[in-house]
């Protein structure tokens, strides 16, 4: 399928949604029941039982309340066939027999004539090196070491990987008799030109063992070629080009995607030889970051497959760096996530090579850690716990990502297991964590994220449930009013005068929120299905869904709508009485007589 990479008119994008009838695209692959107003049926996202799995002919949307899973016909889509959201509306756009604009400039059609010819010369290359590692003497040692890495001549066929000799230009040579040029060549990364005056190009890769780079497609982007000794640098990549774009591709993701969908789960690990000895112990949901960090768009490639994710990345030093990085990271773009740590430094290849399969899989399954957890080992290792200031450091090490942390219930166990290992009490890690937490309220991962949520930037907003810690009132009238302006967003205007636009810590609400604005105040058209399609935060999206199917009031309205709203004033004076209470007890240990008046004052305006 051709990649629409540009921007689809969102009259275009409405007119297909409103042609097509979700109830219709689901019943495709999965078997609905009328119940009600709705259809229920067996998730398809996840395996189930009993159905849980529900589609709304009305609101045009689906949710499932096994796994959260829930949207729009579009994201529907995205998710079964695993499309990005231009590809999924140019696919419902066909069924439903809605012409796309055109598009086909002459520069783009050249652009993919272009890359065509490009991997074909990687396809070609390919051929060249497995040819030679296969049949050529001038391999045998190449041979040998691929052998002594228990590497399995399957796996080698299966990730094709070949030897290129040590000759300056036999790749050249191939190459130029099958048509292509020295240029050309040099554009793809094969081949780079002579200095010193002279006229043509040589090979780069010269007795390395060549791994092909694959796009999610399955075609050759590029190349990595392993020296067979420990001449530096170890490997050597092909350059970035029109076709290879190392930050945005995962190594291995074309062979473990079937895997990574089947078990919801994804295996990040480091290096080439870690995916493929993965892949020989027939463990396939792996693919590889290729020595850098993460990136934010390989991270978003992995948010279409599998929402689990475990990073197994080497224990030295660059290794513990990129995890920290990484972690963040995925967290952002709302992954489940956990870190296993490979004993004495290890990688994968080496684990299972040296304690095989099983004890990989149960490393992963059983010794996942979150990324505090994580911290603290790499801290004990580097520090002395038996000391009071070796506490502190591993301690301040920490604090600042257990101060990430959303879910309330999993900090509050990863204080306590800190404060165990460090033989300190809960009490004072939580005090400490606070102060951290006070401190750094304005510093710039918060400002960033205002600014976010502001622009709408809402795939970068970290996003968690603040509910914990507001009266169960409050949070049920927050969800019914956000739920009754989602359906009628006339709404809005009455919440948005009366309590403002930041009323509640719901980050996710606050994500919404500011769309509902940009939509009231730009006066866009409004469906409540169509809101989807400007959410790529899973969170958010599953927040969404769930607004959405919520049973609103049939009679009364209006009553309820504004005992909502009553609550949360309510309750917000409730807040601001305590905290000027607070204040109060303050202005008395200062002896401060008159800001105690005033506060006085103010609060008893408030009963
Ligand atoms: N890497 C690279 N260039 C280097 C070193 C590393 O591109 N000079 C990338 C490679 O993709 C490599 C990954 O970083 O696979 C991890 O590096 P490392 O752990 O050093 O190599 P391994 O993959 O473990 O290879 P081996 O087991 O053969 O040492
Ligand atoms: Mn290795």
């Amino acid at each position: 399928m051709i990649i629409l990479n540009r921007y689809i008119p969102d009259e275009v994008i409405n007119e297909i949604r409103n042609a097509a009838d979700i109830v219709d695209i689901v019943s495709e692959t999965v078997r609905l029941r009328k119940q009600g107003n709705n259809y229920v049926g067996l998730c398809p996202f996840h395996s189930e039982k009993t159905p849980s799995f529900m589609v709304s002919h009305e609101k045009q949307i689906f949710r499932c309340f096994g796994c959260g899973e829930g949207g729009n016909v579009f994201s529907f889509i995205m998710k079964r066939d695993s499309l990005s959201f231009p590809e999924a509306v140019k696919a419902l756009a066909q069924k439903v027999g809605i012409q796309l604009p055109e598009q086909e400039n002459p520069e783009k059609a050249a652009e993919i004539k272009l890359r065509d010819r490009y991997f074909k010369i990687n396809e070609l290359a390919k051929n060249f090196y497995q040819y030679i590692l296969q049949n050529h003497g001038i391999a045998k040692d190449a041979r040998r070491y691929l052998e002594q890495r228990q590497i399995s001549s399957e796996t080698i066929e299966k990730f094709q990987i070949g030897y290129a000799p040590p000759s300056w230009n036999s790749l050249l040579q191939f190459l130029s008799n099958k048509g292509f040029s020295g240029k050309e060549l040099e554009t793809v990364g094969l081949v780079l030109p002579r200095t010193r005056g002279s006229e043509g190009h040589y090979d780069r890769f010269r007795n390395r063992i060549m791994f092909p780079i694959w796009n999610v497609q399955g075609k050759i982007v590029g190349f990595g070629g392993r020296v067979l000794d420990d001449t530096l640098p170890k490997y050597l990549n092909s350059p970035e080009s029109l076709l290879f774009n190392k930050s945005h591709n995962l190594y291995g993701l074309n062979k473990a995607l079937e895997s990574i969908r089947q078990s919801d789960q994804v295996i990040i690990v480091e290096g080439y030889l870690d995916v493929i000895t993965c892949h020989q112990a027939g463990i396939n949901n792996v693919v590889a970051s290729l020595g850098t960090a993460l990136t934010r768009e390989q991270g978003k490639l992995l948010l279409r497959y599998a929402k689990n994710v475990i990073m197994a990345y080497d224990t030295d030093a660059a290794g513990v760096k990129a995890t920290m990085k990484g972690w963040q990271l995925l967290d952002e773009l709302g992954f489940r996530l956990k870190v296993v740590s490979m004993p004495n430094g290890k990688d994968p290849d080496e684990f299972i090579k040296n304690h095989g399969k099983e004890k990989f899989l149960q490393l992963v399954q059983e010794y996942g850690q979150n990324l505090c957890d994580y911290q603290t080992d790499r801290a004990m290792e580097k520090f002395d716990i038996y000391t009071l200031e070796g506490k502190f450091k591993i301690a301040s090490e920490v604090i600042p990502s257990i101060n990430n942390m959303s879910n309330e219930i999993e900090k509050d166990e990863t204080i306590n297991r800190l404060a165990k290992r460090l033989h300190l009490s809960p009490e004072a890690i939580r005090a400490e964590v606070e102060k951290f937490t006070r401190t750094s309220r304005n510093d710039w991962r918060n400002r960033d994220k205002i600014v976010d949520i502001r622009n709408n930037n809402t795939d970068f907003v970290k996003v968690g449930n603040t509910d914990l810690g507001q009266t169960g009132a409050r949070v049920k009238a927050e969800r019914t009013l956000m739920s009754m302006v989602l359906h009628d967003i006339k709404l809005f205007k009455k919440v948005k005068d009366q309590i403002g636009i930041t009323f509640t810590e719901n980050q996710e609400y606050l994500v919404i929120i500011n769309l509902l604005n940009e939509i009231v105040e730009k006066e866009l058209n409004y469906q409540p299905a169509s809101f989807f399609d400007r959410i790529n935060n899973e969170r958010v999206s599953a927040c969404l869904s769930s607004l959405m199917v919520l049973d609103l009031p049939v009679e009364d309205k209006e009553k309820v709508f504004d005992d909502c709203l009553k609550t949360i004033k309510e309750d917000e004076t409730r807040k601001r009485r305590e905290d000027l209470l607070r204040q109060m007890e303050n202005a008395d240990k200062q002896r401060d007589y008159e800001l105690r008046k005033k506060l006085l004052l103010e609060y008893s305006k408030l009963i």
